[in-house]
C-alpha cells in the first residue's frame, strides 16, 4: 500500500464491480474497507495487485470477462448440460476447450450449425429475450413440395396448434429429387418452430441448420469447430445497453449491503 504507486482504492474497489467509486469511498470513511489486514483511514490510498484488498471483510470478486464464442454444432449432440437419456452433448464435447459455459438458446439434437456459447449466463438470457429480436437463419431440405404461393401464405406468421408464430421469410433454394431447399429467417426461436413450420406447410424435415443468429454467421467455421468472437466485435455487435446493465448489476448488489 502506497501514495505513489498502483490506483486510488476507491478506483479498484469501483472497477471489481463492488460499488461506485463515491460509494467505495464512503465504505472507506466506515472503516468497512482492509487493507493487507489493517482498516483503512484514508481514501487517498494506491493499491497495486500485490495488496489484499477486503471489503466488509469479502475479498474483491474476480471479474471474468464477458466472452462469446461461435460453435459449428454437429447433428447428435444435446444442447444440455446433463441428458436423461445419456446422449452425448454439446458441454461435454467442448469440456477440454473451453471454461464452464451456456449456450445462447437452443437447437434440436439433429439440428446442425451455429451454436452460440457464453460464459456469462446474464448475456444468455439478455440474448434470448424476444425483445433482443435478433434473426435465426436456417437452411432446411426437407421432403416434400412447396409454391412461392405458400410461403408467401405465412410471411405475416402463422399460428399452429393454437401456438403464434411470427413473421417467417422464407424462399425456395431449389429442389432436388423428392427434397427441397428451403431458406428460413424467423425471429423467436419457439421449441421446434421450423419443423413446425415446415410440417406446417406438408414438408418433412431431413436436414436443418442454423446459418446465422442476430450479426453471426456460420461462415465456414468447419463442422464441430469453435472460435472466440473477439471482444471488441462481441461488444458491438451487442450493443452497449447490456454492458451498462452488467456493471449496474454488480453495483446494486453490493449497495444493499
Ligand atoms: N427449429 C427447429 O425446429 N429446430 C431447431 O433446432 C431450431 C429451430
Amino acid at each position: 500500500m502506497s501514495t505513489f504507486e498502483g490506483e486510488r482504492i476507491a478506483k479498484v474497489i469501483a472497477r471489481a464491480g463492488v460499488c461506485s467509486r463515491r460509494d467505495a469511498e464512503r465504505l472507506i470513511t466506515e472503516g468497512r474497507v482492509k487493507v493487507n489486514g489493517q482498516i483503512l483511514g484514508t481514501a487517498a490510498t494506491n493499491v497495486t495487485r500485490r495488496d489484499v484488498v477486503l471489503v466488509d471483510g469479502q475479498p474483491l470478486p474476480q471479474q471474468d470477462e464477458t466472452r462469446l464464442w461461435r460453435y459449428h454444432k454437429p447433428a447428435g449432440l444435446v444442447v444440455s448440460h446433463r441428458d436423461p437419456q445419456g446422449r452425448p452433448t454439446v458441454f461435454e464435447k467442448l469440456r477440454e476447450q473451453l471454461p464452464r459455459v451456456v449456450s445462447i438458446g437452443r437447437l434440436d439434437i439433429n439440428t446442425e450449425g451455429l451454436l452460440l456459447l457464453t460464459n456469462d449466463g446474464g448475456l444468455a438470457r439478455f440474448l434470448e429475450l424476444p425483445a433482443s429480436g435478433w434473426i435465426r437463419h436456417y437452411r432446411v431440405r426437407a421432403f416434400g413440395q412447396v409454391s412461392d404461393q405458400q410461403l408467401a401464405a405465412i410471411a405475416k406468421g402463422v399460428e399452429i396448434d393454437g401456438v403464434r408464430y411470427g413473421p417467417i421469410e422464407a424462399k425456395i433454394e431449389r429442389v432436388q429429387g423428392g427434397n427441397c431447399w428451403l431458406t428460413i429467417a424467423i425471429r423467436e426461436g419457439k421449441n421446434r418452430e421450423v419443423k413446425r413450420i415446415c410440417e406446417h406447410l406438408g414438408l418433412q424435415v431431413n436436414r436443418l441448420i442454423r446459418t446465422g443468429f442476430g450479426p453471426f454467421q456460420l461462415g465456414d467455421l468447419a463442422r464441430g469447430g469453435i472460435e472466440e468472437v473477439p471482444p471488441r466485435v462481441m461488444k458491438s455487435s451487442i450493443g452497449p445497453s447490456f454492458f451498462k446493465d452488467k456493471h449496474a448489476d454488480r453495483r446494486r448488489k453490493v449497495q444493499g449491503s
